[in-house]
């Protein structure tokens, strides 16, 4: 089917315009949208490598359940490091998939002659020129005819709602799983900028340091996160979840009983950063900037904004006013599908590469 697909797409039918597509490759978790459909795929950024017949075998949901419970030959891959590529073919294998998966059923809607693909992506700035090359690869190698490039934070900051025409700097955080997105931005482009690669998928490292040094236990990587999603929290409930794990003296299972407290003193040191970062930010901001952001406060998105009470936190620290989005998930994806929407937007931010 996609073979058909793709052949198809190569060839450029004056009559059939060319379906837009919009994909956050996120760390954590890919997204991908179309033209005038919305959203039709959210799936976790992991596959599974059967190493036996070196073939990719699980994508997305499937591939993020089994975490921790595979037999040796088979891998789990992260094809996304901090926001870049890093395990390039894993990368088109999965992409391929979600493709398939999110984005055939609307092709096959078209009766006879399919569309060619347009696809609009972001990529962080910390993306090298090579990194960036290699986004637009995946996309060229699954017989896309068209991609363009655009800077994640313009994207987030758009997809918040903002109009970064104007020259009325706004704050954005983009609080992911690979990085910290913190920007301002106004007349069209990025003033200030600066990214953290100690984001979601670090702190559930934290954890797992933590729970290792207080209570001598080894716990999986799926427990880590599901103990920061269920227990981290800055608002005055305290949680209460027991995790099982690994003993280290006795190498046998062994249960502890973990606090929304525990959690939040194992992630402080990471959040700390990120205030530090936002504050930093703010103090090498020209006047006006400062000015325009005190008055206005700053906004949250990605899927740490889901932490109870974290724009309270921020803004008691930073003594500024502080919101999260209502799409914060989604941010950067609704972004690219505004910016995509006019040709003329599109063509002012789309990253020209050499
Ligand atoms: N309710 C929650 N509480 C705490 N953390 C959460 C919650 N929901 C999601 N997360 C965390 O948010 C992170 C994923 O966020 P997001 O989907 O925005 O990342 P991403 O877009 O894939 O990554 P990036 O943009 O950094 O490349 C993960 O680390 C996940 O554990
Ligand atoms: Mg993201």
């Amino acid at each position: 089917m996609l073979n058909f697909i793709q052949n198809l797409s190569k060839i450029q039918f004056p009559f059939i315009s060319s379906l837009s597509l919009y994909v956050d490759l996120g760390t954590t978790n890919t997204r991908i949208a179309i033209k005038d459909k919305g959203v039709v795929l959210q799936e976790p950024t992991f596959l599974g490598y059967n190493k036996r017949s070196r073939e990719f075998i699980f994508f997305g949901n499937e591939a993020k359940r089994i975490v921790g419970k595979v037999p040796e030959f088979i891998q789990i891959i992260r094809p996304m490091v901090n926001g870049i590529i890093s395990e390039f073919d894993a990368e088109v294998a999965l992409v391929r998939k979600f493709i398939e998966r999110g984005v055939s059923p609307y092709v096959a809607s078209y009766p006879l002659l399919k569309p060619g693909f347009e696809v609009v992506v972001a990529v962080p700035s910390i993306a090298t020129e090579i990194e960036q090359k290699a986004v637009e690869e995946v996309f060229y190698k699954l017989g896309v005819s068209r991609v363009h490039l655009v800077e994640k934070a313009i994207a987030t900051a758009i997809g918040c709602g903002f109009n970064i025409f104007l020259h009325k700097p706004v704050l954005v955080v983009d609080l992911g799983g690979g990085i910290i997105d913190i920007a301002v931005l106004s007349g069209g482009g990025v003033v200030m900028q600066k990214t953290l690669r100690s984001a979601g998928e670090h702190m559930n490292k934290l954890i797992y340091n933590y729970i290792h040094l207080k209570h001598g236990m080894i716990l999986g990587e799926t427990t880590c996160e599901d103990l920061k999603i269920n227990l981290f929290r800055f608002d005055s409930e305290e949680k209460t979840s027991i995790v099982r794990g690994k003993s280290l003296e006795t190498g046998l299972p062994k249960s502890v009983k973990i606090r929304s407290s525990d959690i939040k003193e194992a992630l402080l040191s990471a959040i700390n950063q990120i205030t530090d970062a936002i504050k930093e930010i703010i103090e090498l901001s020209p006047p006006e900037v400062i000015d325009e952001i005190y008055n206005n406060g700053f906004v949250l998105a990605g899927g740490l904004a889901n932490v109870q009470g974290i724009e309270n936190f921020f803004a008691e620290e930073l003594k500024l006013k502080s919101t999260v989005v209502t799409n914060k998930e989604h941010a950067t994806l609704s972004g690219l599908v505004r910016i995509g929407r006019r040709k003329d937007t599109l063509q002012r931010l789309k990253i020209e590469l050499p």
